[in-house]
């Protein structure tokens, strides 16, 4: 299995991955709930279960239109206050839920795409904290 298909089966599945990802993500680091005030947790879920195929465009192709919805996230983040230091753990995190949620099917290569995959997303995010970008 690849990252593309991986991705498929996330979203083919009845339930909302991000969901479980954000419940485990406040239980294992209550330290960036904070961050998360006033968020509508649900609409945040469906979101960033969505974004997965951002995520998976961008590091497929590096597309102009992705680099830019990035760094107006990165953007919009950054002015949230969220530091760079907690996208590792958000990182691992995702992995983390992953690997649960394929099972035998999960294996050091799509650990190691998904890995990679995440790290450009967030840098190209983090352009967006140098620079702002508006739209
Ligand atoms: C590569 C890493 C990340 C990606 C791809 C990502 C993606 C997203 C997306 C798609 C949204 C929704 C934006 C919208 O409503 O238009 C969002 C919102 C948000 N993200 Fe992230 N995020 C990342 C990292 C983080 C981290 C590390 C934190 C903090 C621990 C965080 C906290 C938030 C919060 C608080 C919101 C809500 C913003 C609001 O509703 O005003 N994100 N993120």
């Amino acid at each position: 299995m690849d990252l593309h298909e991986s991705i498929q089966l996330v979203h083919a599945s009845e339930m909302v991955f991000g969901e479980r990802f954000y419940q485990q993500l406040a239980a294992k680091h209550p330290e960036v709930t904070p961050f998360f005030a006033g968020v509508n947790m649900h609409r945040q879920a469906i979101i960033f279960t969505m974004q997965l195929a951002v995520v998976g465009a961008y590091y497929q192709r590096h597309s102009p239109t992705s680099q830019q919805y990035l760094q107006v996230l990165g953007t919009q983040h950054h002015r949230r206050g969220i530091p760079k230091e907690a996208y590792a753990i958000f990182r691992d995190c995702l992995l983390d839920e992953l690997r649960q949620f394929h099972g035998d099917d999960w294996s050091d290569e799509l650990e190691q795409q998904w890995r990679a995959a995440m790290d450009e997303v967030t840098h190209k995010m983090w352009e967006g904290y140098e620079e702002r970008f508006h739209v």
